[in-house]
């Protein structure tokens, strides 16, 4: 029987001993799937697994896969495998990038809260990220409980919001920090539209659902808008919603992009490496925008 310790009081558990590439039994993985209901992050430790199994279990978790991350519009990446996005600030020799790289001015939006790929349609469900090496000081992952942050709204601001639509791009956020797209690479991020409450299909949990991404309000002018986004980003990542996951070697993290937010933190990236894997599933089935 599985167990969960929380690690916040809203968001994160650490998982008992398991070795995920071994979990084949769907009473286990439904087991993991109501953890994730629960907590929105979950933490396991010691994880010992080649790109391969992380994509195989993410396929048994809740496939299928994402294979179209918004960076694919500067390439394939060096896995030549846009199912695996490379979270790290090494290229393809084993070489740090350089400051000026532009893959990595390109990551540098990660350090902005955000899901992951909000920008298409069906959406980003569950991420995993795997450790591979990982500094000593700083680069923790923080998540926000975007269903606590739901809850935590006045009854008129829940009333308000209640029928907004969003259109997400991964072009506003990077050109938010100053990065520049080609005509031929705008014209592959287009972006999509998503309700700005999202409900978890299994538990009628209703979640703000925000990015970095989240570019304006259908329904309202461009200015009144981003207001609002950024008003409820702000409610939304107070301290009391936050959860700070500060990595060990091999651990593997799950979070519900519907339930949650994240950003990556700053680190001495210029000469310190720092890989990880993400997979990424989709939703089901594309929201109704
Ligand atoms: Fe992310």
């Amino acid at each position: 029987m599985i167990s969960f310790k929380k690690l916040h009081n809203y968001v994160g558990a650490e998982v008992s001993p398991i070795q995920l590439k071994n979990v084949f039994d769907q009473v286990i993985l439904d087991q993991l799937v109501s953890g994730m209901d629960t907590h929105g992050v979950l933490v396991f430790r010691n994880q010992i697994m080649s790109d391969e199994e992380q994509m195989a279990f993410c396929e048994r978790f809740g496939g299928p896969l994402h294979t179209k991350p918004g960076v694919a519009a500067l390439g394939k990446n060096k896995f030549n495998n846009n199912a695996i996005a490379d979270i790290s600030n090494v290229d393809e020799n084993g070489q740090i990038r350089a400051v000026d790289d532009r893959r990595r001015m390109y990551s540098l939006a990660n350090r902005l809260w955000h899901t992951d790929a909000s920008f298409q349609s069906p959406a980003g469900r569950y991420s995993t990220l795997c450790a591979k090496v990982i500094p000593k000081v700083g680069a923790n992952t923080e998540f926000a409980d975007m269903a606590a942050a739901y809850d935590a709204l006045d009854h008129n601001t829940k009333n308000m919001i209640a029928g907004l639509h969003v259109h997400h791009s991964i072009a506003y956020s990077r050109q938010l920090l100053g990065f520049s797209f080609s005509e031929e690479e705008l014209n592959e991020l287009k972006g999509a539209v998503h309700p700005l409450v999202r409900v978890n299909p299994r538990t009628q949990q209703k979640s703000l659902y925000l990015a970095s991404h989240a570019n304006k309000i259908i329904e309202m002018p461009i200015p009144e808008g981003r207001l609002l986004l950024r008003d409820l980003t702000e409610h939304a990542t107070q301290p009391q919603f936050v959860y700070s996951h500060q990595w060990q070697d091999h651990d593997f993290v799950i979070w519900d992009n519907l339930a949650t937010m994240h950003r990556a933190t700053a680190f001495d990236d210029a000469k310190t490496p720092r890989e990880l894997r993400r997979v990424t599933t989709l939703e089901s089935t594309p929201s109704h925008a």
